[in-house]
């Protein structure tokens, strides 16, 4: 199973750090896993625990937020505020059985893109040697489900187009 399974990973992501660290990561041609899927928010505070388990029960086998820097929060304690609600979401699962290192909380800031991708690698390698999601459904895209039970707050895609052509092509425009 460890060597097919490819995990379908939720990526929280603030667009002032995480989102543009991204892109950075792009540009700087450096590869991270294609099994993350980000949605984008205006702070990672915006995120509620609903959100986090929403995207779990729809089937994600991993789900991390990626906030700016502690100390550096556009909204000064947004990401304490994620952290905790991570940490409380951990206690949760575990307390139904599920593991809780299938959801996780990283800090860095935009000028960042190495720590995004080192970030990406880890947390999709975590989540290979765990396994798929227990309550995996078919048909059912977490994506989808974790944007739905956002609503307004998640800002739109933006395609991180360099980060996708070194993915899916081996190499930047
Ligand atoms: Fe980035 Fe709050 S503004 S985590």
């Amino acid at each position: 199973m460890e060597g097919t399974f490819e995990p379908e990973i939720i990526v929280f992501a603030c667009h002032y750090c995480a989102y543009a660290a991204a892109d950075l990561a792009g540009s700087m041609r450096l590869q991270y896993p294609s099994n993350i899927r980000m949605i984008k928010l205006p702070c990672t505070g915006k995120l509620e625990v609903i959100h986090l388990l929403r995207a779990i029960e729809a089937g994600a086998d991993g789900v991390y937020a990626a906030g700016c820097l502690e100390g550096e929060c556009h909204y000064l304690k947004g990401n304490l505020w994620a952290r905790k609600r991570v940490n409380h979401v951990k206690d949760l699962l575990a307390e139904m059985g599920i593991e809780p290192e299938r959801v996780e909380m990283y800090n860095m800031s935009s000028a960042e893109g190495a720590k995004f991708a080192a970030a990406a690698t880890e947390f999709t390698q975590r989540i290979k040697e765990l396994g798929p999601n227990p309550v995996k459904r078919e048909g059912v895209s977490p994506h989808a489900a974790a944007r739905e039970a956002l609503g307004g707050v998640a800002m739109p895609d933006e395609p991180l187009a360099s980060a996708a052509a070194i993915v899916e092509e081996g190499h930047a425009e």
